[in-house]
């Protein structure tokens, strides 16, 4: 390397290193001074509501609120620098959700993911905006915003919509029916086109409030029950007066499963497990071909006729389903009132019978 390469060299060098500092005295007056804060007296006046020194008084003073502590404290009050958190499980355990997008639906940031995340517990926040959620002196109201009776506790916080408790939006904010959370909820509950309206109790436990036991536990899914009359209706037993029973055939008992494996319910009532019925039949939760006409009796799409005698059943072999069942077809198999289908009793000739 000859002499005025080497000059090259010194010179870059020198510049390098004088950008460096200088942007680096640059960056430290970049950033601001911390605040003066004046909570740190002795230790017991700190928590003392009567003190100068209360820690609350503190940031009520302090031009940018609780945000001022987490120049020392960390951003998420875990503590920092001082090796003080605010989030222990005996002070603020939900504190660190003040950062910022807290109320930023698009922000993974967002309040709701934050509750999400910690297992749907909102015991913390109440701890200062308020048993009620309606505020204090520091914090401030969640009402504003959630509107509803309950404020954040009402049942369509976290799933549902101001129509219906029940999704869509499921609990991550799905409202397709094919998602698991939303499925065939609202055909169920008031589809009103192909059978009666379902309530909730019909498959579910329904919880009291928030807090009641059963209603949020640790892990998805939801827990299914099909302990509702409805879905257990028997056939083709003693308490069927009104049609013959078939001696060729057994009493249908159902036994409701729901599997939260494939998404799938099967004998039960309601989709095929009685007298002349599709015994088999599986409709699957979130998906809504499953449940075409034919499918819980009848040859498959299109074909509802129950099994006839030919087929090991009993049903008349004649097709014109309004002539008999009048009060839940018309002459085009539209179904002219659901409130008789699906509820139990057979629609026969203008009367509501068991079979
Ligand atoms: C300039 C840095 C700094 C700022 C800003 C700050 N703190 Fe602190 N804080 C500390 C340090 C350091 C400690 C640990 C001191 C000790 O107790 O030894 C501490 C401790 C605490 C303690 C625990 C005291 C104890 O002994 O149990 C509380 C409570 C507290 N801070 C509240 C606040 C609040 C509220 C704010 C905002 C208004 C705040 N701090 C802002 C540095 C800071
Ligand atoms: C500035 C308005 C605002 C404030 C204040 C507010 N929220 Fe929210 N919160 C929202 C919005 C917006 C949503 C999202 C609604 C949606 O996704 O449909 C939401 C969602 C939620 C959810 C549902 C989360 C989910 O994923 O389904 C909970 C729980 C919640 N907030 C609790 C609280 C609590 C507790 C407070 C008070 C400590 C509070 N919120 C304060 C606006 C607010
Ligand atoms: C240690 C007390 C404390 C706890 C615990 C607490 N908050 Fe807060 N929260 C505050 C204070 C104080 C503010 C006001 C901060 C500010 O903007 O100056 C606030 C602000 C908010 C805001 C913004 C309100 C607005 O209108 O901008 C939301 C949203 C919020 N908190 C939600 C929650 C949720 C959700 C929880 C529980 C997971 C919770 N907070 C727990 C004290 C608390
Ligand atoms: C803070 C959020 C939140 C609020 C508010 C809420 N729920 Fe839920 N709910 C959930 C979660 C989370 C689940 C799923 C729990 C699981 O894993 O079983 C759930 C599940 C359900 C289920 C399905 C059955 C079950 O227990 O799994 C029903 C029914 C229900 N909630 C009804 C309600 C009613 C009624 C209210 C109002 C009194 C309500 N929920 C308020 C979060 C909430
Ligand atoms: C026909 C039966 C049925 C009825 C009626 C019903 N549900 Fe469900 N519900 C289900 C099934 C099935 C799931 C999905 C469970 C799974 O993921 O395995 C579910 C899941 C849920 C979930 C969890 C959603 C998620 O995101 O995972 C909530 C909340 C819920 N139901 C609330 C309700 C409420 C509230 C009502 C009444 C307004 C209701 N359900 C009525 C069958 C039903
Ligand atoms: C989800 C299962 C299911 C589907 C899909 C279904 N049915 Fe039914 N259907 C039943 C059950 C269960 C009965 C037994 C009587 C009762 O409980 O109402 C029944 C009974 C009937 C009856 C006898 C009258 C009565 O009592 O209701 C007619 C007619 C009928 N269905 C026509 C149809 C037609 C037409 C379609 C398609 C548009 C259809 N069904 C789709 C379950 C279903
Ligand atoms: C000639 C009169 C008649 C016609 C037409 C008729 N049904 Fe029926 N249906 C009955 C009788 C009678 C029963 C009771 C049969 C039994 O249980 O042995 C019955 C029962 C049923 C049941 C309950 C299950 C069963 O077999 O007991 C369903 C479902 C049903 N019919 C649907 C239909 C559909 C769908 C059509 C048109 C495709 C239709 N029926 C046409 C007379 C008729």
């Amino acid at each position: 390397m000859n002499l005025k390469m080497k000059y090259i060299l010194f010179y870059l060098l020198a510049i390098i290193v004088s950008i460096f500092v200088l942007s680096c005295s640059e960056l430290n007056t970049d950033i601001p001074s911390v605040p003066k804060v004046n909570t740190h007296g002795d230790s017991d006046s700190l928590y003392s509501p009567t003190s100068p020194n209360f820690h609350p008084t503190t940031i009520a003073g302090s031009p940018n609120g609780m945000y001022d502590c987490q120049e020392c404290h960390a951003a998420d009050f875990s503590g920092g620098i001082t090796g003080v958190g605010c989030n222990t499980s005996k002070c603020h355990p939900s504190i660190s959700v003040h950062v910022q997008g807290i109320i930023d639906p698009g922000s993974e940031n967002f309040h709701g993911n934050y509750i999400k995340n910690d297992h749907w517990d909102m015991s913390g926040c109440q701890s200062c905006h308020g048993e009620d959620y309606s505020g204090s002196t520091l914090s401030p109201t969640c009402l504003d915003c959630h509107t509803y009776p309950g404020g954040p506790e009402n049942c369509t916080t976290c799933h549902g919509s101001p129509a219906s408790n029940a999704p869509p939006q499921d609990l991550n904010g799905n409202t397709s029916t094919t998602e698991r959370g939303v499925g065939a909820h609202q055909i169920h509950l008031k589809g009103g086109e192909v059978g009666r309206n379902l309530t909730c109790t019909e498959c579910h436990n329904v919880p009291g409030g928030v807090d009641t036991p059963g209603h949020i536990d640790p892990e998805l899914p939801a827990e299914v029950l099909m302990n509702n009359p409805r879905a257990n209706t028997t056939t083709n037993d003693d308490a069927s007066p009104s049609v013959p029973i078939d001696p060729n055939q057994p009493t249908y008992i159902p036994n409701p499963v729901y599997s939260s494996a494939d998404l799938t319910c099967s004998n039960t009532y309601c989709h095929g497990y009685f007298k002349n019925g599709n015994l088999d039949n599986k409709p699957v939760w979130n998906d809504p071909s499953t449940s075409q006409c034919g499918s819980c009796h009848g040859g498959g799409i299109g074909n509802p006729l129950p099994k006839t005698q030919s087929e090991g059943g009993s049903h008349p072999n004649s097709t014109n389903c309004a002539n008999c069942h009048g009060g839940v077809v018309d002459q085009n198999r539209n179904i002219i009132n659901p409130s008789k289908h699906i509820d139990g009793l057979l629609n026969l000739y203008g009367n509501d019978i068991k079979y």
